[in-house]
């Protein structure tokens, strides 16, 4: 229990290492990965280069402090982040070394501001929440290797199958090398792949929603190859042009919490911009399978014919279904956009929503829902790539 001095230190300068947050987090990051390079296994390089997931640790960190009373109020956060953590194999053994290099940062950043009881009170507290998250990763953890032929940390995967779905998606239907079947898991739900790729130093892991309905015997990702020069592109670039069936990869346990409610029977809808359609297949087809006459609408917005992915198995599955609708549009196209009366005409705001795709899509998507009266518990979204805010701290 953190003393009452302790307690207010910590929450009457927060604000302060919030207003700092870019510089701290920058002096963090650099002399942590020098100290500590193995970590540049873990860390995306390319978020790294770009300062995209700097801030978000460290503002997480300061958000926890502010309700350092009563954690419970983060905890749902707190879920969300070790998915990710857990999916990406972080360890109880990290948190002391992340600790100490954003308390040294901190000080450096701050310089004679930060005294001894500053610096003192922050220790302690990062101890308290860095508590929370092992100890809700450790069970993660321990779930998933109880789990029916489930597992933690990493696995060897073959691919069994490479499939092009679009000009610029291609699916890697993947199989436990050692012969055995996976673990079932949510619609919604997404792996890491971790690969060696020659000439670099470090490994690189990315996460890929599952595109498929679980089933006993495989994944399916779904990998839409970025450019050449776009940084966070590299794995893509090279899962497309160099990874081929026979070849292994490593591959973390499903995880995530941007799931279907497989429960429930009202209306439910499914919104989705480019690659945003991978967890909407896997979404899709556990209705189409499990619950057939739910009724159910796929509105999916792609660029042109050619760069649209999976339209004849949508097609196929709505085929076999009652209560199914399905629209797609083209950008490249005149009216070709998604508008708040296409919203209107194809998602029952009586129902449920998920929606997924770049960010903008995902800001307009979500802004016409709502006007058109949806709550935000009847919306579900998820944003690719790192949480820039914890909006809901
Ligand atoms: C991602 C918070 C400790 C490694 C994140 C994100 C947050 C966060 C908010 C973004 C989540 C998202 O993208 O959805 C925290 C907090 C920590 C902590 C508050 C301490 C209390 C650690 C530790 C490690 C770690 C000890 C391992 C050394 C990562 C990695 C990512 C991540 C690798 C993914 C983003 C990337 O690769 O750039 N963390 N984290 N975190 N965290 Fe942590």
């Amino acid at each position: 229990m953190l003393s009452e001095q302790t307690r207010t230190i910590v929450k009457s300068t927060a604000p302060v290492l919030a207003e700092h947050g870019k510089t701290i987090t920058t002096v963090f990051y650099s002399n942590m990965f020098e100290a500590h390079p193995e970590l540049l296994n873990i860390f995306n390089q390319a978020n790294q280069k770009q300062g995209r997931q700097q801030t978000a640790l460290a503002n997480t960190v300061y958000a926890a402090a502010v309700h350092i009373d009563n954690l419970e109020a983060i905890l749902p956060a707190v879920e969300q982040i070790a998915h990710k953590h857990v999916s990406l194999g972080v360890k109880a053994e990290h948190y002391p070394i992340v600790g100490e290099y954003l308390l040294k940062a901190i000080k450096e950043v701050l310089g004679d501001a930060a005294t001894d009881d500053i610096i003192n009170a922050w220790a302690e507290a990062y101890g308290v929440i860095a508590d929370v998250f092992i100890s809700i990763e450790n069970g993660m953890y321990e779930k998933a290797e109880t789990q029916e032929n489930g597992w933690s940390f990493f696995k060897d995967f073959t691919i069994a199958r490479k499939v092009k779905e679009s000009e610029n998606i291609t699916s890697f239907y993947l199989k436990p090398a050692d012969g055995k079947n996976v673990p079932s898991y949510e619609a919604g739900q997404y792996i890491t792949v971790r690969l060696a790729i020659p000439g670099e130093e470090f490994l690189f892991n990315r996460q890929y929603s599952l595109s498929q309905a679980s089933r006993p015997d495989e994944f399916r990702i779904s990998v839409k190859r970025e450019s050449d020069n776009d940084p966070n592109g590299m794995v893509s670039v090279y899962l497309h042009e160099n990874m081929n069936e026979g070849d292994t990869i490593e591959v973390s346990a499903p995880a995530g919490e941007f799931v279907l409610d497989t429960k429930r029977e009202t209306p439910v809808a499914f919104v989705s911009g480019g690659v945003g359609i991978t967890p909407m297949m896997s979404m899709f087809e556990t209705v189409a399978t499990q619950t057939p006459e739910r009724p159910v609408s796929f509105l999916h917005a792609a660029r042109n014919e050619t760069l649209h992915a999976f339209d004849k198995d949508v097609q196929k599955y709505v085929a076999t279904m009652d209560n199914a609708k399905y629209k797609t549009l083209y950008s490249d196209e005149p009216q070709g956009y998604i508008t708040r009366e296409i919203l209107e005409d194809m998602v029952d705001a009586s129902g449920e929503v998920y929606v997924c795709g770049p960010v903008p899509f995902m800001e307009k998507m979500i802004s016409e829902l709502r006007a058109l009266g949806m709550s935000d518990e009847q919306i579900h979204y998820e944003f690719f790539g790192p949480a820039v805010a914890l909006q809901s701290v």
